[in-house]
C-alpha cells in the first residue's frame, strides 16, 4: 500500500475526494490544495487515466523534520536513489512551499538534485542528467514550517493537460476546472447541458468525456509513471483497454454550445474533434441576445469575462445584466450556474443566487453562482 497526494486547485479539494473515491481509493483525507490517499500501483495508474478533478498523483517517499538545506541534503542523500533511477535516467526537481531558511523553491530543488547526483557520483563515477521538459523521474519536494515531503509525481505534466486541446481561446477554463464545476452543478449525463458562452467549450466538452464515460487520459502522450524503473507496461496497457471498453456509444441527453464569435468557436470545434465527440456535441455561433432554450429543462453553466483577463468591467455590466434577463424570460425550469471573479458584476445579473460556491480559476478567487430558474 502505498501513500498518495493528489494536487488540486483551492477549494476542488472536497469534490476530488469524492471522485478519488468512487475510483477506489483508501483512507481518503483532503487537505489543503489537495488529497491524500492510498492505495497500490493498479490505483495509481487508474487514477491518472481516469480522474477528471485532479492536476497530479505524487507518490510520497518520506516524510522528515526540514529546518535548513544541511538537513534537507542529508535526509535526500539517506535515502538509496538507485531505487529509483539509474545514471542514464534525466532527472527534475520541482519544490513548492516553503519556510525561513529554505524560502527560494529554486534553490531547494538545487539542494536536492545536488544531493542525489553526488550519490550518484559517489557510487557509480556517474550521474543523472537534468531534463526540465520530459524527465524520467520528476522530484517534488514541497516544505512546509519545518515538515518535508518528498515524492515522485506519477503524472508528469499536470493532468489537466488532457492532450485533445492544441486550439485554446482567449481565457480558457482548465479542463480539470469544467468538469469540477459540472460535479459542483450535480449535473448528470441524463440532464440538458448548455454554455452560451463556450469559448473553445472546455465545459461541453468535459461533459461530453464525463457523458460517454470516455477517460480523459485516453489523449495524453505520456504520464510520468512510464519513465520509472518499476513501470509495469502489460498492467498498464490493460487499463487502457478496459477504459475503452467502458465507452458508451450515444449522449443520453443533449449538450450545446455557443459562443458569437466564430474563430474561437471554430477552436471548439477542432477540440471536440480531437477527441472523438464532434458528432455528439453541438456548437453553434449564437448572440447571447437571440439565445432560444432547445429543452424545457436542464442545466446551464457558463463563465462570462470577467474584467481580470478579458474586456472591460464597465461595458461588462450590461452583458451580466442580459445574462440574467435571458435568464430570466425563456430559461424557466432551467438552472443556471455562472462562474464569475467578479462580485460588482454578479450583482447586475440581477437574479437571487440560490447558493454561491467560493472557487479558483487559478490564482482568481471566484464564486459559482446558481440560479433556479421559474
Ligand atoms: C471567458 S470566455 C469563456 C471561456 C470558455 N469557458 C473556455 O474554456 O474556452 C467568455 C466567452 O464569452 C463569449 N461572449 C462574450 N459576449 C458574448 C455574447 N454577447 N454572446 C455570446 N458569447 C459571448 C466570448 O466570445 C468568450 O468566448
Amino acid at each position: 500500500m502505498n501513500q498518495y497526494f493528489a494536487t488540486v486547485a483551492r477549494g476542488l479539494e472536497s469534490i476530488a475526494a469524492k471522485e478519488l473515491e468512487r475510483l477506489g481509493a483508501r483512507d481518503v483525507r483532503p487537505d489543503f490544495t489537495g488529497v491524500h490517499f492510498s492505495g497500490d500501483r493498479t490505483l495509481m495508474y487508474r487514477v491518472n487515466l481516469l480522474a477528471r478533478t485532479i492536476f497530479r498523483v505524487l507518490v510520497i517517499l518520506k516524510e522528515f523534520p526540514c529546518p535548513d538545506a544541511k538537513i534537507l541534503y542529508q535526509e535526500i542523500q539517506n535515502i538509496r536513489w538507485e531505487h529509483y533511477l539509474q545514471p542514464n535516467n534525466s532527472l527534475a526537481v520541482n519544490a513548492t512551499g516553503g519556510n525561513s531558511k529554505l524560502n527560494h523553491n529554486h534553490f531547494t530543488a538545487l539542494q536536492v538534485k545536488n544531493a542525489i547526483i553526488d550519490q550518484q557520483r559517489q557510487k557509480f563515477g556517474q550521474r543523472s542528467s537534468v531534463n526540465t521538459e520530459n524527465p524520467d523521474i520528476l522530484i517534488n519536494v514541497h516544505i512546509h514550517q519545518n515538515h518535508c515531503i518528498l515524492s515522485l509525481d506519477s503524472s508528469g505534466a499536470s493532468l489537466h493537460r488532457r492532450g485533445y486541446r492544441p486550439a485554446m481561446g482567449l481565457a480558457p477554463l482548465k479542463e480539470t476546472l469544467a468538469a469540477a464545476l459540472l460535479e459542483l452543478a450535480e449535473w448528470d449525463a441524463t440532464i440538458p447541458l448548455l454554455d452560451p458562452m463556450c469559448g473553445s467549450g472546455t465545459i461541453p466538452l468535459e461533459a461530453s468525456l464525463n457523458a460517454l464515460n470516455i477517460a480523459p487520459g485516453l489523449f495524453r502522450k505520456r504520464f510520468g509513471f512510464e519513465g520509472w524503473q518499476d513501470f509495469d507496461q502489460t498492467l498498464w496497457e490493460e487499463l487502457i483497454e478496459e477504459a475503452k471498453n467502458y465507452k458508451l456509444p450515444a449522449l443520453k441527453a443533449p449538450i450545446t454550445g455557443s459562443d458569437r464569435n466564430s474563430d474561437i468557436l471554430n477552436q471548439a470545434c477542432i477540440n471536440a474533434k480531437q477527441c472523438g465527440v464532434e458528432q455528439m456535441v453541438k456548437f453553434t455561433q449564437t448572440e447571447l441576445s437571440t439565445l432560444e432554450p432547445i429543452t424545457d429543462n436542464g442545466i446551464i453553466i457558463c463563465n462570462p469575462p470577467y474584467g481580470e483577463r478579458l474586456g472591460n468591467v464597465r461595458e461588462l455590466g450590461d452583458l451580466y445584466k442580459l445574462l440574467g434577463d435571458v435568464f430570466k424570460q425563456r430559461f424557466k425550469g432551467w438552472t443556471a450556474f455562472i462562474l464569475t471573479g467578479n462580485k460588482e458584476l454578479a450583482k447586475r445579473v440581477g437574479l437571487k443566487a440560490a447558493h454561491r460556491i467560493p472557487v479558483y480559476n487559478g490564482s482568481i478567487p471566484c464564486t459559482f453562482l446558481k440560479y433556479e430558474l421559474y
